[in-house]
């Protein structure tokens, strides 16, 4: 049996701690050694108000447990101030948990330039942000584990949620590009789609579904991609009620023309099927991937027009 995974000596950020997925994730983290500071704004779930009570409350609940926690209550957007109250408290940071989120959902037609701004200044910018603050510190010590938090709406889309949906599928992309820069610092770097019953979903969900979505059953994933012994990095996962999947990108094996050839509307319809047809798809997971197959295509050309490497059976082949 594994043994318990304790974060001892470790200096966990997590934002947005003072309810829901970021409360629960702090508490845990709490409850297994590690110093946390609870970031939380206090603030309304469309992004207005502020107040100390939320992170004041879970930094309570730690101490309680007997754990060790500082509050932090400044907006993600500031997140050099809040590396900041780490670095006072307890000299470091070793992991950072990008949680705090608002919602101004609202159909595209009716969004406003404010509705757009906020989102992104929430979720993106503060994602970057409170990262950017602590990068410098675990490429220096050679440590870290970043988690990000996006959502099905950023990875499927969402009536209503097209400030969201950018927001939280930018978190992806940003989360990628810091897994290949930070894979030789040993710093990690994943990304959750998590779903909970929480201030954020109890206007949208049944309170029976509100209660059986416990933020308690996200966070033990969490736990193990921050923690040192899981070497997991650049991961996508969706998980809630007790489920925990990955995903990942497929690709159509596609159809290369030829680059001799001057393609047109009729020759992209006539292969349509062929372009969208997953049978032998394939998973990418770096752009070297895109690359290659590119690569094959532009091979055509170097051959003079007279060859090129034919994707259906992935040899080459005169034409
Ligand atoms: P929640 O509303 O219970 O907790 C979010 C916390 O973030 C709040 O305590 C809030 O005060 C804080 N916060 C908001 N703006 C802040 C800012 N600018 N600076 C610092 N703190 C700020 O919401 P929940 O559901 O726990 O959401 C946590 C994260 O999970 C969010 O990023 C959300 O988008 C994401 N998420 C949640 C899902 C769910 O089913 N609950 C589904 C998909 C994603």
């Amino acid at each position: 049996m594994t043994q318990e995974l304790r974060f001892d000596g470790k200096v966990v950020i997590v934002t947005g701690a003072g309810n829901g997925l970021g409360r629960s994730h702090a508490l845990m983290f709490g409850a297994r050694g590690a110093k946390v500071v609870v970031n939380d704004l206090g603030g309304g779930i469309h992004g207005g108000g502020q107040s100390s009570s939320a992170a004041d409350k879970v930094v309570a609940e730690i101490k309680a447990l007997g754990g060790e926690a500082v509050a932090n209550y400044d907006s993600v957007e500031h997140g050099d101030k809040i590396v900041k109250t780490a670095l006072d408290a307890f000299g470091t940071v070793d992991i950072v948990i990008n949680n705090a989120g608002i919602l101004r959902d609202v159909s595209f037609q009716k969004m406003t330039t404010e509705d757009w701004d906020l989102i992104q200044k929430v979720h993106l910018k503060g994602s970057f942000s409170v990262t950017h603050a602590a990068w410098p510190i675990m490429r220096d010590k050679g440590y870290g584990r970043v988690l990000f938090t996006t959502s099905g709406a950023g990875i499927y889309g969402n009536f209503g949620q097209a400030n969201y949906s950018a927001a939280k599928l930018g978190i992806y992309g940003l989360a990628s590009t810091l897994a290949i820069e930070g894979r030789s610092k040993n710093i990690h770097v994943n990304t959750i789609a998590p779903i909970a019953g929480s201030r954020l979903t109890e206007t949208i969900m049944p309170p029976e579904m509100i209660a059986a979505l416990k933020p308690e059953s996200v966070s033990p994933l969490v736990g193990w991609l921050c923690h040192e012994s899981c070497q997991e990095t650049s991961g996508l996962f969706e998980v809630g009620a007790s489920y925990f999947s990955k995903l990942r990108w497929e690709r159509s094996l596609g159809h290369v023309f030829g680059t001799n050839k001057n393609i047109s509307i009729e020759d992209v319809a006539n292969k349509w099927e062929k372009i969208g047809d997953f049978t032998d798809a394939e998973h990418p997971t770096t752009i070297n991937d895109t690359f290659g197959v590119i690569n094959a295509a532009i091979a055509h050309k170097s051959l003079g027009g007279n060859q090129f490497i034919d994707l259906d059976t992935a040899s080459s082949a005169s034409v």
